[in-house]
């Protein structure tokens, strides 16, 4: 076959028998226009043009071949990333050939990728945390205790600061004058930047105030363009519930004022210095599976239904916390939480094999983040053992 992918399959530990069954059954349903299977020792060579995934993965479901060499052999083909569809088919070759853009990456270069934050002043120069802040929960102003940690020793933060909504959280006021709440967030968050690694992430959960018509995500996004962070991704996390159960529709039936109603929240990703982070591929808790879901950056994910029972007003559900770590940091890697609240994102840190550092202002709130990490099982705890 000429133009084709090739992915080599080592069967050296199968039986010759389920080898050849393999391969018959592949090549009798599917037409070499599709795809080829060769025995070449100790491996199977795939050759592979375009798939219908669906038929291949019935014709996987029907085979008489043993569980082992029957999953090897699915993901060797399901596993591969970069592939166009057409109708039913996965094409594995030529499917750049139609893209409307030409010469891409000439013009990419030509127009200057990600402008606004080329000539920043971040060092290279990463830091392991210092061990007295390592895997804890401090109940402190975050603006105060940041200013304790050196430099460049944080992978990932990812954290819902207060909204200023008004909401009866234990300690914060969260009714304060715009200019005040904005010079104190942004006090915090350029600490948080401060600390961040080089090529580390900073992951912000936002709700606009959308009765008070103040737009926090463009805001705060201008901010982090301004610290010349890259803007590497915008997920829309879908609650399916509307922020505004009761109130009226504005001018009802008017075009003069609509009220417009939203039953979603905004996920904002900035890295510092590089869209790529440092890490070891054998750290990569993410399936296969959960890759090319979560890349579709439209979220799913009902809100946490636990919040009465922690005694905090605006939690993160935990799923939402797994797949942004497991999407965006490595097994090992420190995690920061500065708005820790009931400490969901150190909970499942610590859940997933990851090292913590989370922050809240209220003794109360931190007692709870302290209780929820306790409760973690051995057997519900990722082991991290690797070095990244
Ligand atoms: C939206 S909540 C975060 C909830 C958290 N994501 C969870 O799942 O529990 C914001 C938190 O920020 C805390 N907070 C407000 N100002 C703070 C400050 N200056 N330093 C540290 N924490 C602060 C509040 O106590 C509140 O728990």
């Amino acid at each position: 076959m000429n133009d084709c992918r090739t992915e080599l399959l080592d069967v050296s530990s199968f039986l010759e028998d389920e080898i050849m069954l393999l391969i018959s059954t592949i090549n009798n349903k599917f037409p070499e226009t599709d795809m080829r299977l060769v025995y070449e020792p100790p491996n199977i060579k795939f050759q592979v043009i375009q798939l219908d995934m669906v038929k291949y993965k019935a014709v996987f479901d029907s085979l008489n071949i043993t569980d082992s060499l029957k999953k090897a052999a699915f993901a060797l083909i399901d596993d591969i990333g970069s592939y166009g569809l057409k109708g039913k088919k996965r094409h594995f070759v030529g499917y750049n050939a139609e893209r409307k853009v030409a010469n891409r990456k000439a013009k990419e270069q030509d127009r200057g990728k990600h402008y606004y934050a080329n000539d920043n002043n971040f060092s290279k120069q990463n830091t392991d945390i210092p061990s007295e802040f390592e895997n804890r929960i401090i109940c402190a102003d975050s603006l105060e205790l940041l200013k304790k940690l050196p430099d460049n020793c944080i992978d990932i933060i990812f954290t819902s600061p207060p909204y200023n909504f008004g909401l009866a959280y234990d300690t914060h006021n969260d009714t304060a004058n715009w200019d005040a709440y904005y010079e104190k967030l942004f006090g915090i968050f350029s600490e948080c930047i401060r600390v961040l690694k080089y090529g580390g992430r900073f992951v912000v959960n936002i709700q606009p105030l959308y009765s008070d018509y103040i737009p926090a995500h463009h805001i705060i996004s201008n901010f982090f363009i301004q610290k010349k962070m890259i803007w590497k991704s915008e997920i829309l996390w879908e609650k399916n519930n509307y922020n505004c159960k009761m109130c009226s529709y504005g001018s009802w039936k008017s075009p003069a004022s609509p009220y417009m109603k939203y039953t979603w929240e905004f996920i904002e990703v900035y890295c510092k210095g590089d869209l790529k982070k440092a890490g070891s591929s054998v750290n990569a808790d993410i399936s296969a599976e959960e890759f090319k879901s979560w890349v579709v950056a439209k979220w799913s994910i009902a809100p946490e239904r636990h919040m009465k029972e922690y005694g905090h007003p605006a939690m993160f559900p935990e799923n939402l916390v797994e797949r942004v770590l497991k999407l965006f940091s490595f097994q090992g890697d420190v995690v920061l939480d500065p708005f820790n609240g009931a400490g969901t994102t150190t909970v499942v840190a610590k859940r997933t094999g990851r090292r913590y550092l989370g922050i809240d202002i209220s003794s109360e709130y931190c007692e709870t983040a302290e209780k929820r990490i306790d409760a973690i099982g051995v057997g519900q705890q990722s082991v991290f053992d690797g070095l990244n």
